[in-house]
C-alpha cells in the first residue's frame, strides 16, 4: 500500500532496499517514478478475450522520459564516487534527463549528441539546463564509442545505461507495475532502442518475483522501427533510420541482455513502420489524451500489430483470456512538436467574428 508521503518522494526512497544506495549516498532526486498506469477500455477492447491493456505512461516524469529513474541513481552514485563531470552520448532523453540532476547536483555536464538528429524539444532541456552540448558528425553509436574512450579517464563519469546504476533505477518500473498491478502482468510491451531499458524491466520482474511479490514472470516484447531494427534482424545496422528519432540506434550496448530477457520469458523481438508510428501516436493521443513522442509510440503500433497480423512476432489473435497487458510510453509528445507540426500544415486565421469561426468548423 502506497502511503501520502510516499508520492513525489523518487524512486531511491520508494525502493531503496533494491537499490545500490547506501547512507553515504547523496541523493539527488527530483521526484522521479510513481507515474500513472492508466488502463485503456479502447485498446483492451482492440485485444478482445476478456483481456485488459494498461499504459505505463512515463513521460510525466520530471523531465518528460523513463530515464530519470536510472539517472537519479546514477548521479547520486557519481557524486558519491567523487566525479568531476558526467558524461552521455544520447539521442536526446538521456541528455535531458543527465543535464537536468547535474544541474540539481551542481555537476558539469557533457552530452555527445548526433548533429541535426535530436528532437528540438529535448535539445532545448539540455541546454536549458545548462549542460555543454557537443554535436557530433555521426550517429549515436558514433556518439558511445566516444563516450566509452572518454570515460577511461578519470575525469567523467559516464551516465548512459552502461552504467549498472542507470540500470538499477530503471527496474524500479517494473516494481510500481506489481505494486500497482498485485503481480506482474502476463506480456510486457516496450520500444527497443539501445536496450537497456528491456534489460531494467526484466530485472525488476525477476527480482520482485525471487522476493515472491509477484507469481509469475511476463514475456517481454520489444519493437524496434524498421529502418533501425538490429536485434530484429540480429546485425548491426551501419546506417539506422526511423523518424522515432530516440530509437535511431544500430548497436545497441545492451543487445545482448535484451535478447536474454527475450529468449528467458518467452517473449518476442518485432518490427513497426514510421507510418505505423506515426498513425499510433495519433490514436493514442485522440482516443486516450496520451500525448506521447514517435519511439513511445512503436509500442502501440507494436499493439496494433500483434492484434491484427498472422506475420507478427507475437500474435493476440490466441491470447490467453483475461491476460493483461502493459504497454510502457517511454516519452512525453511535447519533446518532439515538429513531427506532429508536420501533420498539422498551416493553419489559417479566419476574420474575427462568430460567422466566420462557424464557418471554418463546418457547422
Ligand atoms: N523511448 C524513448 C523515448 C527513448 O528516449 C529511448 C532511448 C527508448 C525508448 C529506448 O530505450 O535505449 O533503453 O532501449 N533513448 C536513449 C537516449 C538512447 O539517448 O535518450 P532503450
Amino acid at each position: 500500500m502506497k502511503t501520502d508521503h510516499e508520492q513525489g518522494r523518487g524512486v531511491i526512497e520508494r525502493y531503496r532496499e533494491f537499490l545500490p544506495i547506501s547512507d553515504s549516498t547523496p541523493v539527488v532526486s527530483l521526484g522521479e517514478g510513481d507515474t500513472p498506469l492508466v488502463y485503456s477500455a479502447r485498446l483492451s477492447a482492440r485485444v478482445g478475450r476478456g483481456c485488459k491493456v494498461f499504459v505505463k505512461n512515463e513521460g510525466v516524469n520530471p523531465t518528460g522520459s523513463f530515464k530519470d529513474r536510472g539517472m537519479t541513481v546514477a548521479v547520486s552514485k557519481a557524486l558519491e564516487g567523487k566525479a568531476r563531470a558526467l558524461i552521455c552520448a544520447s539521442t536526446g532523453n538521456t541528455s535531458a534527463s543527465a543535464a537536468a540532476y547535474a544541474a540539481r547536483a551542481v555537476i558539469p555536464c557533457v552530452v555527445i549528441l548526433p548533429a541535426g538528429k535530436i528532437a528540438s524539444g529535448k535539445l532545448v532541456q539540455a541546454f536549458a539546463c545548462g549542460a555543454k552540448i557537443v554535436p557530433i558528425k555521426g550517429n549515436f553509436d558514433d556518439a558511445l564509442r566516444i563516450v566509452r574512450e572518454l570515460g577511461e579517464r578519470n575525469d567523467f563519469a559516464i551516465v548512459n545505461s552502461i552504467n549498472p546504476d542507470r540500470i538499477a533505477g530503471q527496474k524500479t518500473a517494473a516494481f510500481e507495475i506489481v505494486d500497482a498491478l498485485g503481480d506482474a502482468p502476463d506480456f510486457h510491451l516496450l520500444p527497443l532502442g539501445n536496450a537497456g531499458n528491456m534489460t531494467a524491466y526484466w530485472t525488476g520482474y525477476r527480482e520482485y518475483h525471487a522476493r515472491e511479490r509477484s507469481t509469475k514472470l511476463p514475456a517481454m516484447i520489444g519493437f524496434q522501427a524498421t529502418g533501425a531494427a538490429p536485434i530484429f534482424h540480429g546485425k548491426i545496422i551501419e546506417e539506422p533510420e526511423t523518424i522515432a528519432s530516440a530509437i535511431r540506434i544500430g548497436n545497441p550496448a545492451s543487445w545482448k541482455q535484451a535478447r536474454v530477457a527475450i529468449d528467458e520469458s518467452s517473449g518476442a523481438v518485432d518490427v513497426v513502420s514510421d507510418e505505423e508510428i506515426v498513425g499510433a501516436q495519433m490514436w493514442l493521443a485522440q482516443n486516450e489524451g496520451v500525448f506521447v513522442e514517435p519511439a513511445s509510440a512503436a509500442t502501440i503500433a507494436g499493439l496494433f500489430k500483434c492484434c491484427d497480423s498472422k506475420e507478427a512476432a507475437c500474435s493476440f489473435q490466441k491470447i490467453p483470456e483475461a491476460s493483461r497487458i502493459v504497454c510502457t510510453v517511454t516519452g512525453h509528445g511535447l519533446k518532439d512538436p515538429d513531427v506532429i507540426m508536420r501533420q498539422m500544415g498551416d493553419l489559417k486565421p479566419v476574420d474575427a467574428n462568430g460567422r466566420e469561426v462557424l464557418h471554418a468548423i463546418g457547422l
